[in-house]
């Protein structure tokens, strides 16, 4: 690849490990996230990979956003999983607040950074947004907001996919992995969720990040896949 590579949610779960990947095939890595602890660590962590840049921005600011694009210069792949737990339960009970901090942190991020990205990308350059699974199977009850928003992200990799042409727009969506996130989101009953999972799963297994990371450095790498949204999710949308 060679390529100058922007990771927006490096710093962690499947941005980590599309970051490890993308050094495997020679990328220029910058990670971009909110915690500089985080950054480091990930930084730390990625050493023996090859070199990374760190860059500490929250996708929700648009000045932080802005600044960071003018810092990083001109790059050739942007690729985003940044993204916040989604709320829970039933959407009578659920909190306002919350679904309006959701949604900021997962799509109004997404369309911040392709706003300053659009900037600095290089001809023929890519990026990619993170969608999931939740929009096919969403979890009951309580799953109609994310789903709303994970599926928008579809319909906004087309439209930006033939305004943006030559460069190119995709979005990956994954099934559960095993990240950070889902620690966040049920704790300690994750080995319960998980093998309850994997037992229906026709991949037999939870994913991990470098499960996922292959569906990213596709988009990258295909000069012929645009507007698409890459299923990566060992089968849950079938089950
Ligand atoms: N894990 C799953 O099973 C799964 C399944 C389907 C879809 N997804 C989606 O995949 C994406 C990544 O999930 P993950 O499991 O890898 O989560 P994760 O381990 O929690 O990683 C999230 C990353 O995004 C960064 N981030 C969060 N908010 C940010 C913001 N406002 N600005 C900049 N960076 C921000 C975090 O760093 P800081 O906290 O330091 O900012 C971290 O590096 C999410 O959008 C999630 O909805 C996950």
């Amino acid at each position: 690849m060679g390529a100058k590579v922007v990771v927006v949610g490096g710093s962690s779960g499947i941005g980590l490990g599309v970051a490890k990947a993308a050094l495997g095939r020679g990328a220029h890595l910058v990670i971009v996230g909110r915690s500089q602890d985080k950054l480091l660590q990930a930084q730390r962590t990625l050493a023996a990979d090859g070199h990374v840049e760190t860059v500490t921005a929250d996708m929700t600011r648009e000045a932080e956003i802005s600044a960071a694009f003018a810092g990083i210069g001109s790059f050739d792949h942007l690729v985003s999983t940044a993204g916040a737990p989604p709320p829970g339960g039933p959407i009578a009970d659920t909190d306002t607040d919350e679904i309006r901090r959701f949604v900021d942190n997962k799509l109004i991020g997404a369309v911040l950074l392709a706003k300053h990205a659009t900037r600095r990308i290089k001809r023929g350059g890519s990026m990619t947004f993170t969608s999931g699974i939740n929009k096919d199977k969403p979890p009951v009850p309580g799953g109609a907001v994310v789903s709303a928003i994970a599926g928008s992200f579809s319909y906004f990799a087309r439209a930006l996919s033939l305004e943006l042409a030559p460069s190119r727009v995709n979005i990956v969506s994954p099934g559960w992995v095993d990240t950070p996130m889902f620690d966040e989101l049920v704790g300690d009953a994750k080995a319960v969720y998980f093998d309850a999972m994997a037992a229906q799963l026709p991949i037999g297994r939870i994913a991990t990040s470098a499960d996922i990371a292959p569906a990213y450095i596709h988009a990258m790498e295909s000069d012929f896949t645009t507007g698409e949204t890459l299923h990566i999710d060992g089968g849950q949308r079938l089950i």
